[in-house]
Parts: structure tokens; C-alpha cells; sequence
């Protein structure tokens, strides 16, 4: 994969020789914009004109000479990007979305124009430690970078030379300890929401639940602790949801997990499970032709939580995850699950099969029930995309959060707002449960047309019991995702970063072991 490198440099900015020199204006209360202040005559002549004036996402791209500008500069283009009123925005989340919407800015001008260098003035807030904007820019850069070329052969085309971004070179005469991390971090949460559109957007061909296998094992070598579980070993343990679902597929399913251990042993246990669905056909209940191309992408909650392990294993936080990916596809061979059929889940609860096309609850919920007893986690978080349904109700904008426990759903909205990736809580409870009562099973697997992504939540919350649990059904945000300048058309690598996020600022306790009502929602 290629990699950008970003580095930190005393240039200052006239010194600055490279093919784009990029600079931030912000404008104070009254609406005036001001940049750094060499840029200030230049700002000035531009006012005339009202081209530019500093408004969030508002750039400009200058060539020389700059007239007005007295000391002259040495870059070859100049890029001014507006920040609007940042100064005044006293929430990190948003302030941290306007640096990475102004990073994929920049990300799409090199785009353009086929550049591979560039120096970005930190813009030196009061409002913002340099650490954050440096932090969240090199975010948006990075993210906005992304390019999948793997099945382009013909590399050498004009429009497809460009292969991204080398180097950023980030000017400010504040090298920190605190700022180097941030761009670590940015690189690092970047780098795995890369790896999972990466993973999304390869074909379903190229992406089976063995590549799932393979990529997980390659991260032994960091640290980590894989198993495997294979086909014959997912029967024997009674996994009859991952079979049922496989069982029009010639292609084998596997059930993928990672352990990352802490150096300290008290540490709590969080649980991860990404749906991991390589490819829907709907199976017997077959979808229409058209849009099932988009179904390869039925494995991003799979990928999201592979592709965060390889940043734990990385920064090695102080707490215990485990990740698991159920993998398979869903498709409708002549021994394919049948509509009416009825399926015993691994712990034994049935279920009857109403429509093949609700199968991504039938994979989670098995790894759902096995992870929670052979882990004992403090709290569970599932990744799927899971239903039309959250479409519907939430557009791309929002992914559904359901939960049994309110102090796990706040972390979740919390880390959403930090990162970028925001999360809208839809209710849970009896009445819905009522939807998939079944008159012959313990449960259906449809709960009718309304509320269709709070039934599927039901569903799997059938087996997490009082576990602390959060669903998260990224179906409308995993790709097509709302439109952003560091959001790629096709898979957006949703879910990497809120769950990244989470376990940087992990909080010990709020989830007192086991069977407690602490947080538990009164409702349910
Ligand atoms: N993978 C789909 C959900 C989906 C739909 C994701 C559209 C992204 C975009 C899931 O397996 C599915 O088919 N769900 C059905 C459930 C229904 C049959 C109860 C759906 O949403 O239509
Ligand atoms: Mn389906
Ligand atoms: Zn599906």
C-alpha cells in the first residue's frame, strides 16, 4: 500500500519551496477574514474582488506573482482554505471536523492537480491546541488520499497516473511531543479505515471469508491472538445460524477472532462483532438485480472491527478487546436455507426463517451468544450492516445505535461526535420484541415492515442478554456515506473510527460486571 509521509518542519512559510503551499483564514466575529500575516495584503486585494472570505470549506487557488504579497513566497502554487469562524466553536467534535474537511480539501486540489508535495501551515488557533489541529488535518489529508486501483491495469493512462499524496510537511515551529502524536494517531486511524474501504471494495470474488482468515492471521505477527473457527468446527458447536446462512454457498464460511491482551490483567473486556456477510445475493428470497452489485459490500461491520484490532495491537491500550467476525456469504445453491425453516442458534434458542434475506442477524447472533460466553465481556459492541430498514428512517447521514445500556450509548454518541461519525439511538424494547414472536420457534427472523431495523436489533438482543451491548447498523453509512471532502464515493470505512476513538479514551468502570442494572436501560 502506499503511504504518505507527514512531517513536521520550522520552515517558515516564504521559505517554503514545493509544488502547493497551503494556508488557513478564519475569520473573527465580525466576519473578517485573517490568515497568518504575511497573507494579509493578499487577503486584502481578495476582498475587493468578495471572492473569498474566509467561510468554512471556501478555498482558492493561487498561482504567482502574488502581487501584494511584500516578502514574496517560494511555493509553486498557493492554497488558502477558509476555517470560517472556528475561534468561536467551543465543541472539539465539530472544530475537529472542520480541520478534516479542510484536510480533504487539500487531499482533492493534489488530486487534481497531480501533486505529491506539500507544506500546510498549521493555522496556530487559540481555540485548538496545534496538537489537534495537526491531528485531525493530517486525518482529513490522509482519508481524503484514498484511491483503490488494485484491478486498474492500464496504471500508466494520464488519468490514472497519480497515485496520491507522498509527502505533507506540516510548518510550525511547534515540534511537541503532544503534536507528533497526534499525527501518529491520525496516521494510524487512517491507515485502518484505508485497509477497511480496501477490504470493502475489492469484489466479491476477491474477498471471501478466507481472505478474512488471512488478513487476521497476518496480525500475529503484531501481537495478536488468533483462532479460526472452520466449517466443521462451527457445526459441532451448534453455530446453526453461520450454517444456515451457508448453506447455499459453495464457498466455506469461517468464524474469524483476535484477542489483544493488555500488559496489565485487571483490565476490563470489550467485545466486537462485524457482520462479515462477503456477499448477499438475499439467498432463496432473492433480491432484485438491480443494486445487489452494492452487496459486496455486506462485510464492512467485519471489516471495521479487523481493521481496528491492527490499531490496538499498535497502541496498546489498557484493556482487553476481542474481535470476531462471523464471515460467509449468502447465497441460494440447491441446498440453500429455505423460508419457513427452522434454525437452532449456538446456545440452543430456534428460530424460524421467514425471508433468507434477513441473514445478517442469524451470522451475528451466533458469534454474539459464543463471545459473550467464552469471553465474559464487560460490554459487547456489534457492527453490521444490518437492515434496509435504517436507511429508510436515517438516510446516509446517521448509522442507528440501539442498546440496552445507556452509559455504553453515550460513549458511542460521544466518540461519533469526536471523530466524524455520527450516530442517531433508536429505541428498543417489548413491543418490538413482540414483532418476531413466532408460532412455532423461540423467535422469526423478520418482525414485518415497520420498524425493521429496531426488530433486527431485538433479534440479536435475544442473545446478549443483560450484557452492556450496543448494535450499531452502519447499512446507510458503510458506503455512499454523506457527502464530505475526505468521504470517498463507495465504501467510507464507517464504524473504524468511533470504535478507535472509544478505546483511545477508554473509561474504566461504568459497567459493573455482570448482571447488574447499573446503566442498564429502565425501559427495557
Ligand atoms: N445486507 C442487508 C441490509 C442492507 C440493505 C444493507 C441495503 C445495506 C443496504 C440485509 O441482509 C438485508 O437484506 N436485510 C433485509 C431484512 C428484511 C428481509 C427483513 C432488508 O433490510 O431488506
Ligand atoms: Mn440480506
Ligand atoms: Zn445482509
Amino acid at each position: 500500500m502506499k503511504s504518505t509521509k507527514v512531517t513536521v518542519s520550522k520552515k517558515q512559510i516564504h521559505q517554503y519551496p514545493g509544488e502547493l503551499l497551503v494556508a488557513f483564514i478564519v475569520q473573527n466575529e465580525e466576519g473578517t477574514p485573517a490568515g497568518a500575516g504575511l497573507l494579509q495584503p493578499l487577503l486584502e486585494s481578495l476582498q475587493q474582488y468578495k471572492e473569498f472570505t474566509g467561510k468554512a470549506e471556501e478555498h482558492i487557488l493561487l498561482y504567482p506573482p502574488f502581487v501584494p504579497l511584500a516578502d514574496g513566497l517560494s511555493c509553486r502554487r498557493l492554497l488558502l482554505i477558509g476555517l470560517g469562524k472556528i475561534q468561536a466553536v467551543a465543541d472539539a467534535g465539530e472544530r475537529n471536523e472542520a480541520f478534516r474537511v479542510a484536510g480533504g480539501i487539500i487531499a482533492a486540489q493534489c488530486k487534481t492537480h497531480k501533486i505529491e508535495e506539500a507544506g500546510v501551515v498549521l493555522p496556530g488557533l487559540a481555540a485548538a491546541p496545534d496538537a489537534e489541529s495537526a491531528e485531525f488535518l493530517a486525518e482529513g489529508i490522509l482519508l481524503g488520499d484514498y484511491r483503490f486501483v488494485k484491478y486498474k491495469t492500464r496504471k500508466k493512462d494520464e488519468e490514472d497516473a497519480y497515485l496520491g499524496i507522498k509527502k505533507i510537511e506540516l510548518l510550525t515551529d511547534k515540534n511537541t511531543v503532544a503534536l507528533r502524536a497526534g499525527i501518529a494517531r491520525a496516521e494510524s486511524s487512517a491507515l485502518a479505515a484505508c485497509a477497511a474501504r480496501n477490504m470493502a471494495n475489492e469484489p466479491a470474488n476477491g474477498w471471501t471469508p478466507a481472505h478474512f482468515a488471512e488478513y487476521a492471521e497476518n496480525l500475529v505477527a503484531r501481537g495478536l491472538k488468533c483462532t479460526v473457527l472452520e466449517k466443521p468446527e462451527l457445526a459441532e458447536f451448534g453455530m446453526g445460524g453461520i450454517i444456515a446462512v451457508n448453506q447455499g454457498s459453495e464457498t466455506p464460511p469461517k468464524l474469524v477472532i483476535l484477542e489483544y491482551e493488555p500488559p496489565g490483567k485487571s483490565a476490563e473486556t470489550v467485545l466486537l462483532v462485524g457482520k462479515g456477510l462477503t456477499f448477499d445475493s438475499g439467498g432463496i428470497s432473492l433480491k432484485p438485480a438491480q443494486g445487489m452489485m452494492d452487496m459486496k459490500y455486506d462485510m464492512c461491520g467485519g471489516a471495521a472491527v479487523i481493521t481496528v484490532m491492527e490499531v490496538i495491537a499498535r497502541e496498546k491500550p489498557d484493556i482487553r478487546v476481542v474481535a470476531m467476525v462471523p464471515a460467509t456469504d449468502n447465497m441460494a445453491g440447491g441446498g440453500a436455507l429455505k423460508p419457513g425453516d427452522v434454525i437452532t442458534h449456538y446456545g440452543g434458542l430456534t428460530a424460524e426463517i421467514e425471508n433468507t434475506d434477513a441473514e445478517g442477524r442469524l451470522i451475528v447472533a451466533d458469534a454474539l451468544a459464543y463471545g459473550i460466553e467464552k469471553y465474559q465481556p464487560d460490554c459487547v459492541i456489534d457492527v453490521a450492516t444490518l437492515t434496509g430498514a435504517v436507511v429508510v428512517a436515517l438516510g446516509h447521514h446517521y448509522a442507528g445505535l440501539l442498546s440496552n445500556n445507556d452509559v455504553l450509548a453515550e460513549r458511542i454518541l460521544a466518540a461519533g461526535k469526536y471523530c466524524g461519525e455520527p450516530y442517531w439511538r433508536l429505541p428498543m424494547g417489548e413491543v418490538y420484541r413482540k414483532q418476531i414472536k413466532s408460532t412455532i420457534a423461540d423467535m422469526k427472523n423478520t418482525g414485518g415492515k415497520h420498524g425493521g431495523a429496531i426488530t433486527a436489533a431485538e433479534y440479536l438482543h435475544q442473545f446478549t442478554g443483560k450484557v452492556p451491548w450496543a448494535h450499531l447498523d452502519i447499512a446507510g453509512t458503510a458506503w455512499d456515506f454523506t457527502e464530505k471532502s475526505y468521504i470517498p464515493k463507495g465504501p467510507s470505512g464507517f464504524g473504524v473510527r468511533t470504535l478507535i476513538t472509544m478505546l483511545r479514551q477508554w473509561e474504566k468502570g461504568g459497567f459493573p460486571r455482570r448482571n447488574s442494572e447499573a446503566g442498564e436501560k429502565k425501559s427495557n
